[in-house]
C-alpha cells in the first residue's frame, strides 16, 4: 500500500528513554541515553492564550493522543452513550441507498477518523469505492488504524492524510470519481456556530462542485438523556476529559496535576450543547514555558461543546454553507440523523 501522508501538526513523542546494552570495550556504547521531550511552541501559544480568557477554555483537538483516540473507542461503547450505536445501526441502510444512487467510482474522504471503525459500515455496503483517504491529527493511531483497515478491504487504496481538519487543508488531487466526504459521529456538533459554517464551506470547496458530504448529527433529546451520556458510570468520559490535560502536559512542559480536577458535564438549553468543562478542586498555579497560570478554587476549564441540531437548523446550516440536502434519515426515536447533502 502505498501511503500518502500528509503531515500537518505531528505528535510529540514522549520522554521516551533509548537505552542500548554495553557489549564490550572495543565498541563502547553510551550505556544510556535520554531523548528529552519536544515541546511543541504552537500548542503553548495556543494554549496559554485561551488559559488566560476570562472563560478559561482548551481545544477539543487536544482530547485526541493515543490514549485519548483510545479513550473515545471505550466512550462509545458504553451504554449511555447512544450516538454511536444509533449512528452505525443507521449506516447500512444509509449505504445502501449510496450503492443504489452512486454507480461510478467513489473517492472517499473521511473527516476526524479516529480508528476507522465507522467506515467498515459504509465499505461493506459500498462496493464502489475504490479510494479513501481518512484524515485525522493522531497521526500515530492512524498509521495503526490505516494498517488494520487494509487488512480487512486488500483491494481498496487507502491515503491516510495527518491533518487537523478544522484548518484550511489540501487534500490530493482526486480521479474522475465521484467526491463523497464523511463526516459521522456529529463531530460537527463539536464545532462552535461559525467554525462549523467555516468547516462545511471549507469542505465544499476541497472536495469540489458535484461532491457529497455524508454527515452525521446529534439531535436535540431530553436534558437528562443527553446528560447519561456523557457522565457514563464507568467513569470513561471523565477519564477523556482529564486525559487531555496529561497529553498537554507531555506536549508544552505543563505541570497540571489531573488528581485536581473534576470532571463536569452538562447540557445548557440555551445553547442546545452539552459542555464539558473540569472544575478545580482547589487554589493553584500551573506553569507553562515559565509563564505562571492563577486558577481559583471551583474555577472551570471549559474543554468541550457539543451541540445538537433539529432538522430545521441544520438545513439552514447546510444551505448557508452552499451544501443541498439530498436525503436524510432518522435513527429509532429520533435519537440520531445522517444526511446527504451535494454540493451546489
Ligand atoms: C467526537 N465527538 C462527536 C464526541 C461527542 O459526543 O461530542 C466527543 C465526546 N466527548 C465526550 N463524549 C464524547
Amino acid at each position: 500500500m502505498k501511503q500518502n501522508t500528509v503531515t500537518v501538526e505531528k505528535e510529540m513523542l514522549s520522554d521516551d528513554e533509548i537505552v542500548q546494552s554495553d557489549w564490550g570495550r572495543s565498541n563502547p556504547i553510551p550505556a544510556k541515553s535520554i531523548q528529552p521531550p519536544k515541546l511543541n511552541q504552537a500548542v503553548i501559544n495556543d494554549i496559554l492564550q485561551t488559559l488566560t480568557l476570562p472563560q478559561k477554555e482548551l481545544c477539543a483537538k487536544y482530547f485526541y493522543d493515543n490514549e485519548g483516540s483510545n479513550l473515545f473507542d471505550q466512550i462509545c461503547q458504553q451504554p449511555e452513550y447512544y450516538p454511536y450505536r444509533a449512528e452505525v445501526t443507521l449506516l447500512p441502510q444509509v449505504a445502501q441507498k449510496l450503492a443504489e444512487r452512486f454507480k461510478k467510482s467513489i473517492d472517499l474522504v473521511e473527516f476526524g477518523a479516529g480508528s476507522l471503525i465507522k467506515v467498515k459500515h459504509l465499505l461493506d455496503h459500498l462496493p464502489n469505492v475504490s479510494c479513501y483517504y481518512p484524515v485525522d491529527i493522531a497521526a500515530e493511531h492512524l498509521q495503526v488504524s490505516a494498517a488494520n483497515l487494509k487488512k480487512c478491504y486488500p483491494k481498496l487504496n487507502v491515503f491516510p492524510i495527518e491533518a487537523d481538519f478544522t484548518q484550511k487543508m489540501k487534500l490530493p488531487k482526486f480521479s474522475n470519481s465521484i467526491k463523497l466526504g464523511f463526516f459521522p459521529g456529529s463531530t460537527i456538533g463539536n464545532l462552535s456556530r461559525s467554525k462549523s459554517l467555516e468547516f462545511l464551506n471549507q469542505v465544499r470547496r476541497s472536495l469540489g462542485k458535484g461532491a457529497f458530504l455524508l454527515i452525521g448529527v446529534d439531535t436535540k433529546k431530553s436534558a437528562s438523556e443527553l446528560h447519561r451520556a456523557y457522565n457514563d458510570k464507568n467513569g470513561i468520559t471523565e477519564a477523556f476529559n482529564l486525559n487531555m490535560l496529561r497529553h498537554l502536559n507531555t506536549q508544552t512542559g505543563a505541570n497540571f496535576n489531573l488528581e485536581a480536577y473534576e470532571h463536569y458535564a452538562f447540557y445548557n438549553p440555551t445553547e442546545s450543547r452539552i459542555e464539558m468543562h473540569l472544575v478545580s478542586q482547589f487554589e493553584q498555579v500551573v506553569s507553562i514555558d515559565g509563564h505562571n497560570i492563577y486558577i481559583a478554587e471551583g474555577e472551570s476549564i471549559h474543554t468541550e461543546n457539543a451541540y445538537k441540531y433539529n432538522r430545521q437548523d441544520f438545513m439552514h446550516l447546510a444551505s448557508k454553507a452552499g451544501w443541498q440536502v439530498e436525503d436524510a434519515w432518522l435513527a429509532e426515536h429520533n435519537q440520531f440523523s445522517l444526511y446527504l447533502l451535494s454540493a451546489r
